[in-house]
């Protein structure tokens, strides 16, 4: 059993039935159990008179105090903390790890992927395999199925509302999507188990679409189903949202299923959204959780190069080819450069990283520190953390040169050089001037190569004399970074839920002490763009989080998109943990 048992002798508390132990319980620790229970109620808890919590009492216990991160407190379920136990007690049981291996495993040998050039639905027969998703979902959950009204989204997208008793309270959405991204059948060999096997080793789970992103759907469907056995009646309508085609953009999917969200409910409508996004791994000697708060933008520049042809034996000084490559040397040569603004989320990150890190160098520590009103200590702080290229990125819009094409034949000219360059835009600008950033550059290169260079809907024409040619740059996809959902202030009551939620997760699935600080919370950023894309009007707080564990390594998502994506037994267990206590969570809380 993969099970983390460390901590175990610690505590048993808030995690383990007292009577569940043994049957001849010493009666002192009942009463010591009991007395623990309604004082840890009386301190962790501002209980008000109709049974909601509320998540930012007066006086605080909180021990990770600090200014420039502070903590959420440990949030465990009150009004449902009976059955937020027993289910606890059911993850702990070998018959639940066997079912939920089994669930995550039957769902990966659906090989619903998502290629490049899919046609609309009902026209591309490759789309049809999702029904079998939908047909494995209603065999393995009957109770959702049975309690949740189902909709279908334009035939594949999967709408569940499970419709609370209180009208007044704001819903919450969770999201997941079901596709993957295809195997490369030349890798297959490289596999330690096929990728559609979903083959359990004795502690991983096997396959396409176990951490990316079917895990965290089992997850969601397996959590509601626990608790629908257990009885639970949401007050809360909660909304599961899973899209068919995230790995194409979410064109057929996701956007028709926020469109439908949206109609229904309007906009600003829902207490909070929580899609995929970041997990749990260890950093600076810290286990720092960092649910997404914020998106990179995204755009693809597209460059054309045009010229005459002709035949090569009286060939011009450069081709069209040449000329293209040219350009993209001079965009290699000058990146983005990445700076580090204050008031983003990610310098906010690494401020938590300088406050709770404990294995943080000091030269490190004291430069994030000294940042806060400093300029030069805060350009200490980009060279000490962009020798890693993760933390650069989180910061700087980067570029990368994708696809390049010209020339069909060794004796011709090429009338024609293409390349696409892709730009993930960082928080603090735009679409526009992302581009602006490259027109600008290539300006002085399409003079010095005497090319008409049109871009924008606006032709820059060569100061007197016919052009040897044409550049052109288009965008030919493009996607503003995303508002930022709020994680400080009054605002931000559901990311302070999702932190106090991710704690207690944490400590249950450890038997850790259940008002210990054993995991810190910090505005993370995914690398890559979601599906929540569609749904922005939908709330101000869209959080990307699955409660991955990542180790000790940045990529919670391991093998995601490439060879051996694979998900330990342990994880999965602790995710169906962490989706159970957010419904309750946010099913008890009176902030939003
Ligand atoms: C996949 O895992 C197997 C078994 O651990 C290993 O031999 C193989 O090198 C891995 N493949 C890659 C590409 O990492
Ligand atoms: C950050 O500060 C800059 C400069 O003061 C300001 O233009 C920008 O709106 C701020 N951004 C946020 C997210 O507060
Ligand atoms: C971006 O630039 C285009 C044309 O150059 C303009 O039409 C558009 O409004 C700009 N978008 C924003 C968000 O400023
Ligand atoms: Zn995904």
């Amino acid at each position: 059993m993969a099970h983390s048992r460390t901590l175990v002798e610690k505590s048993h508390l808030l995690h383990t039935h007292p009577l569940s132990q043994s049957p001849l319980v010493p009666i002192y620790k009942l009463i010591a159990f009991v007395a623990f229970v309604i004082l840890s109620a009386t301190l962790l808890f501002t209980i008000h008179d109709n049974g909601r919590t509320s998540i930012f009492p007066s006086g605080s216990i909180h021990s990770l105090s600090s200014e420039f991160c502070p903590q959420t407190m440990v949030l465990v379920p009150r009004a449902n903390h009976k059955l937020w136990l027993n289910a606890g007690e059911e993850f702990n049981t070998m018959a639940f790890k066997a079912s939920a291996i089994h669930w995550l495993s039957g769902a990966i040998q659906i090989e619903t992927e998502t290629y490049d050039d899919m046609g609309p639905v009902g026209e591309d027969p490759r789309w049809e395999n999702r029904l079998q998703f939908h047909d494995y979902l209603e065999k393995t959950f009957p109770l959702v199925h049975t309690y949740l009204k189902l909709e279908k989204i334009n035939t594949y997208g999967l709408l569940y509302t499970w419709q609370g008793s209180d009208d007044s309270l704001k819903p919450s959405l969770l999201m997941a999507h079901f596709d993957v991204v295809p195997v490369n059948p030349d890798t297959l060999s490289d596999w330690a188990y096929p990728p559609y096997s979903g083959w359990f080793d004795g502690e991983l789970i096997w396959g396409r679409g176990s951490t990316d992103d079917k895990g965290a759907l089992i997850g969601i469907m397996g959590a509601m189903e626990v608790l629908l056995r257990h009885g639970f009646q949401p007050s809360r309508t909660l909304v599961a949202a899973f899209g068919f085609d995230e790995e194409g953009g979410g064109y057929y999917g996701a956007q028709e299923l926020a469109a439908t969200v949206l109609n229904r409910y309007g906009e600003d409508s829902f207490a909070f959204v929580i899609d995929e996004g970041g997990g749990f791994a260890e950093r600076f000697g810290t286990v720092f959780a960092t649910p997404g708060v914020a998106e990179k933008g995204y755009v693809n520049v597209e460059l054309s190069v045009s010229g005459p042809g002709g035949h090569s034996s009286i060939p011009p000084e450069h081709t069209t080819i040449g000329i293209l490559s040219a350009l993209l040397v001079e965009l290699e040569t000058h990146p983005f450069e990445a700076h580090i603004e204050r008031n983003t989320s990610s310098y906010h990150l690494f401020q938590c990283f300088a406050e709770h890190g404990t294995a943080i160098s000091p030269t490190l520590r004291d430069a994030i520190r000294l940042s806060a009103s400093s300029d030069e200590a805060l350009r200490e702080v980009e060279v000490l953390l962009f020798q890693d290229p993760w933390y650069k990125s989180l910061v700087g819009t980067t570029q990368a040169i994708d696809m390049v094409r010209g020339g069909v034949k060794s004796n011709a000219l090429p009338e024609q050089a293409w390349a696409v360059v892709n730009h993930r835009i960082a928080t603090t600008t735009s679409v526009n001037a992302t581009i602006e950033h490259d027109v600008a550059l290539l300006q002085p290169l399409a003079e010095q190569f005497e090319l008409e260079f049109s871009t924008l809907g606006k032709k820059i024409s060569i100061p007197g004399g016919t052009p040897k040619g044409n550049l052109q740059l288009t965008r030919s996809f493009g996607m503003e970074p995303a508002p930022v959902s709020p994680y400080k202030g009054d605002a931000s009551a559901p990311y302070q839920l999702l932190a106090g939620t991710i704690k207690a997760t944490y400590n249950a699935h450890r038997n850790m002490p259940g008002d210990s600080d054993n995991i810190v919370v910090g505005p993370g950023m995914p690398t890559g763009n979601t599906d929540t894309k569609y749904y922005w009007p939908l709330s101000r707080s869209i959080l990307r989080y699955k409660h991955l564990n990542g180790g000790s390594s940045n990529n919670y998502l391991t093998g995601a998109h490439t060879v051996n994506e694979s998900i330990s037994a342990d994880s999965l267990l602790e995710t169906f943990r962490f989706y159970t206590t957010l419904i309750l969570n946010a099913d008890e809380s009176e902030e939003f």
